[in-house]
């Protein structure tokens, strides 16, 4: 089931991107500096809102894998004047892994008060991705947003997303055709379990995939809610052009290991072996 809702998105993507400029991730820009990006905050509204929710212990709110890249990715593709890259400010320790839903309750609430206002800038379009922990503090703030806001986010990623299984390979209550869940073959934390191996630290390949997959989602809304005249710094980004190869689609995983022993409760922090504990 996982495995066609990838592959159904990912091909969906694919048609729909099939307009942006060939050469825009190959350039070597970096736009998002340090760990840090409060553009949203700081700046206000762009055309793109990007929301990000990093890993458990990456630095800032932004991390430095997954996250800066996928922003540099969307800035490459749009224009970096166009993209307003804002990370979620929360602490994502191990322990809060253990949350119901697998995330602290203060990192849902600033997510849901980030992505509600960005929804009150007008011609903004949201995208939201998160990491690890982060992909569960995405489901956990997405699901529970008014339906008026939810239908302003086009499009959503979530990388080595320890509520994949949990979930049953979507984002609850939000349209799965908006949602792309990439997650590594044999990366336990997508079969229900909090086990990390070196292959949950593996997802800056799938960034390109990411920012075609949401760019693809920005432009099949932008055919139907054009961007207003002027919004863009650089209108360029509906130039018909043959894109860059995409990588093959990620291979979910696909049992969930019942060998392995049963999770620890939150009152049983520090007892497990935490030598495989580490997200
Ligand atoms: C899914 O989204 C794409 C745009 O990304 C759209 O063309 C397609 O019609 C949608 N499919 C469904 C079933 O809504
Ligand atoms: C936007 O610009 C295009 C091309 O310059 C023009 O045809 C169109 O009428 C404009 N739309 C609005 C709403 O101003
Ligand atoms: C597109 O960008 C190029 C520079 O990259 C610029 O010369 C050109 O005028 C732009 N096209 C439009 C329609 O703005």
């Amino acid at each position: 089931m996982i495995t066609t809702i990838l592959l159904l998105a990912l091909s969906i993507g694919i048609a729909a991107v099939s307009s942006l400029p060939a050469s825009s991730l190959q350039a070597r820009q970096t736009w998002t500096l340090g760990y840090w990006a409060h553009e949203l905050t700081d700046f206000g509204c762009k055309p793109i809102i990007f929301i990000w929710a990093k890993a458990t212990i990456e630095p800032g709110n932004m991390g430095n894998t997954v996250g800066p890249r996928l922003s540099d990715g969307l800035k490459a593709l749009f224009g970096p004047a166009n993209v307003a890259t804002q990370g979620v400010d929360y602490w994502g320790f191990i322990e809060t892994n253990f949350y119901p839903g697998g995330a602290p309750p203060w990192g849902i609430f600033d997510m849901q008060l980030l992505v509600n206002a960005a929804a009150t800038c007008p011609d903004s379009k949201i995208v939201a991705a998160g990491y690890s922990q982060g992909a569960a503090l995405t489901h956990r703030a997405i699901e529970g947003l008014s339906q008026e806001v939810k239908d302003r986010i086009v499009g959503v990623v979530t990388f080595g997303d320890t509520q994949t299984l949990q979930d049953g390979g979507r984002i609850k209550d939000f349209d799965t055709n908006r949602t792309l869940i990439i997650c590594n073959s044999g990366d336990l934390v997508c079969t229900g379990t909090l086990y990390v191996f070196p292959v949950h630290f593996d997802y800056v390949k799938w960034v390109p995939t990411a920012a075609y997959y949401l760019a693809g989602k920005l432009l099949a809304d932008a055919a139907v809610r054009p961007w207003p005249n002027g919004s863009f710094v650089f209108p360029n980004v509906t130039v018909p052009a043959p894109l860059p190869p995409i990588p093959p689609p990620p291979q979910p995983s696909t049992a969930i290991p019942m060998s392995l022993p049963p999770l620890p409760t939150p009152d049983g922090i520090g007892s497990p072996d935490t030598s495989a504990l580490f997200i």
